[in-house]
Formats: structure tokens, C-alpha cells, sequence
């Protein structure tokens, strides 16, 4: 596959954060985009023909696709722990029916995963052949074991029946449209910078992330999706530039001239205390970095 003029794309999630810069990406490469959403966590902006559905009961895909994004999963560990089941099921069941309309169709399908499938990891950075550290009992599990579900389905189905798959391993991704309010480390620093009021560092903020400009993961699934190499195996879409949370929260502090302190407040259950992407797979299949230097991502999320 090369190129996306012309190209049948069902991008299902797409009102949601990601969706929404993918879809808008896609239609601006040319491509025919449809999208398949309940709107659970995202909003209908307009972007693409909208189907609202539950992919966990689709019966169809709105277009004869030749790319099927899937991005259908709330994000935030509190839209996802508000109702576990409904995070399981979107993970496992919405990815196996996806799954089955695209192999019907003879289309590619492109899952986005997640860095939350190596949980807790023992392994810095991690790398795709690291298995994982996940609390199998805990309150991450549903979307954890979901997602990490959702990809030995999506293996089995390659060897048992062709279907074609990309698998990316989405690391923390930021930039405009976050939803405010939903949880999220930087929405929620953003917020309270604003308001004056104390930004929360769970667990002190001494654990790490890899923020992701939001523009960056685009390209990186856009160039996925169409990277004939990049079958049989996940990548890492993520930026190697590992901050603690606390320097994150400051830098927030600091580029909205904000004068909220900082708190140290009780830590998530299983919060990971180290996440950074091991992406040389990235660079060498798909010749893909990320670009946007973090404090010049947060300046566009605070330009929103
Ligand atoms: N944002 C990140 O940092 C991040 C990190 C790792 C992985 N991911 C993955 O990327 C994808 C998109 O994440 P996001 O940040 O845009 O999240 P989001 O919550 O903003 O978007 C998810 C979208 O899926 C829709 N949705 C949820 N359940 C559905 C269902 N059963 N049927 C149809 N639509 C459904 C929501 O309404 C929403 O529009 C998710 O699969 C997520 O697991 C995101």
C-alpha cells in the first residue's frame, strides 16, 4: 500500500482525541474517511461521515474500507475504570467484530494498543519483545488485559484466516482537544495552573512519562498503516524523551506564569513508575520520530 488519496477509511474512534487529529490528517491526504463512534468519550466535530455505533455490536461497516483504524476504547484510566466491563468488552469483543468486518472486507486493520500492556514495567525503555508487568487483578486489568487480549486476537486471526494487521503500541499522547476533566496528567496540571489551584502529583511525581505530541502519533499511525513490513509484529509509537511528572507539572506552572504550588497527594493504584519507548522498530520499519519538543507541544495545548 502506498499513499492515502483516494483510500477507503473507517476510522473507528475517531471523535475521540486521537480519532479526531487522525480523521482530520486522513481527509487532508485525500482519503475517503468514515467514522464509527458511540460517543462515549469522544464529540461529533464534523470531521467525517459520522455512523454513532457500538463497535461491540456493528453490523457493518459504513464503507467499503480498505483501512480500518481502530482507536474505539476511552483512554483516560477514569473513563475506562467508570465501567470495566464496558472496557473489556470495547477492548476484546469491539476489536474481534472490527476485526471480522475487515477481514469480510479484505481490509487492513490497524489497532491501536498501548504501553499499558507492558504495565509496571521491570524492562527501560521497553521494547516490543518485553512481555510485561501487569496486575492482572487490579483496576487498570480491564483496559490493560484488554488491550493485551485484543492483540493475541488480532495474531490469531493473522495466522488462522490472513487478516492483515498493524499493531501500535500507543505510548502517553498530548496536544489540543484532550478532554479537560477526564483525568489526564497534563489536561488536568493545565486546569489547575489555570485556576490557581494546586496541581496534584500522585505518588509525589517522581514516576516518569514519554509524552507524545498528539501530531507525531498521526504520522506515526499514518506511516504504520501503510508499511508492508510492519506485519507480524507491534510497534512502539511513542517519544523517547522521559520526564518525571512533577518536572512535567512544573513546566506547566512555568509557561502559563502560573503561581498554584504543587501537591504530593496519595498514589493511583498501580501506577506505572516508569514508562519510555524503546523505538529503534519505529525508526528502522518506518523511518518515524517525533519532532515536537514537549514544551513546544504543551505551548500548542495551551494556544487551544
Ligand atoms: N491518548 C493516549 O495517551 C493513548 C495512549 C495509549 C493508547 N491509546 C489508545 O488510543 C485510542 C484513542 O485514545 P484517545 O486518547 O483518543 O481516547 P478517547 O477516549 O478520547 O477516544 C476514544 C473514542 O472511542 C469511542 N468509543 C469508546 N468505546 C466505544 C465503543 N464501544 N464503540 C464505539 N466507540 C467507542 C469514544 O467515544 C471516543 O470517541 C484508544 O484505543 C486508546 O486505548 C491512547
Amino acid at each position: 500500500m502506498n499513499g492515502w488519496n483516494g483510500r477507503r477509511v473507517v476510522v473507528a474512534g475517531g471523535a475521540g482525541f486521537i480519532g479526531r487529529h487522525l480523521t482530520r490528517a486522513l481527509v487532508a491526504a485525500g482519503a475517503d474517511v468514515a467514522v464509527v463512534d458511540d460517543l462515549s468519550t469522544g464529540r461529533d466535530m464534523g470531521l467525517a461521515p459520522l455512523t454513532v455505533a457500538d463497535v461491540t455490536s456493528l453490523d457493518r461497516l459504513p464503507i467499503a474500507a480498505e483501512v480500518v483504524f481502530n482507536l474505539a476504547c476511552p483512554a483516560s484510566p477514569r473513563a475506562y475504570q467508570a465501567d470495566p466491563v464496558q472496557t473489556w468488552k470495547t477492548s476484546v469483543l469491539g476489536t474481534m467484530r472490527l476485526a471480522e468486518l475487515a477481514l469480510a472486507a479484505g481490509a487492513r486493520i490497524v489497532q491501536a494498543s498501548t504501553s499499558e500492556v507492558y504495565g509496571d514495567p521491570l524492562l527501560h525503555p521497553q521494547t516490543e519483545d518485553y512481555p510485561g508487568n501487569v496486575a492482572l487483578t487490579g483496576p487498570r486489568a480491564c483496559y490493560d488485559e484488554g488491550k493485551r487480549a485484543a492483540e493475541v486476537l488480532l495474531y490469531d486471526m493473522a495466522r488462522m484466516a490472513g487478516l492483515d494487521v498493524r499493531v501500535a503500541r500507543v505510548f502517553n499522547t498530548y496536544g489540543p482537544g484532550m478532554a479537560l476533566g477526564d483525568g489526564r496528567a497534563l489536561p488536568a496540571f493545565i486546569e489547575a495552573a489555570r485556576a490557581g489551584e494546586p496541581l496534584r502529583l500522585e505518588g509525589g511525581g517522581a514516576q516518569t512519562r514519554s509524552f507524545c505530541h498528539v501530531s507525531d502519533m498521526v504520522r506515526g499511525l499514518m506511516a504504520l498503516a501503510l508499511c508492508d513490513a510492519a506485519a507480524a509484529m507491534p510497534v512502539n509509537l511513542g517519544n523517547p524523551d522521559e520526564r518525571t511528572i512533577r518536572e512535567a507539572a512544573e513546566t506547566v506552572v512555568r509557561l502559563t506564569g502560573s503561581r498554584s504550588p504543587l501537591v504530593e497527594v496519595a498514589p493511583a493504584a498501580n501506577d506505572p513508575r516508569r514508562r519510555c519507548p524503546d523505538i529503534t522498530r519505529a525508526r528502522s520499519l518506518l523511518g518515524w520520530e517525533p519532532v515536537v519538543g514537549f514544551e513546544a507541544g504543551l505551548r500548542s495545548m495551551l494556544d487551544d
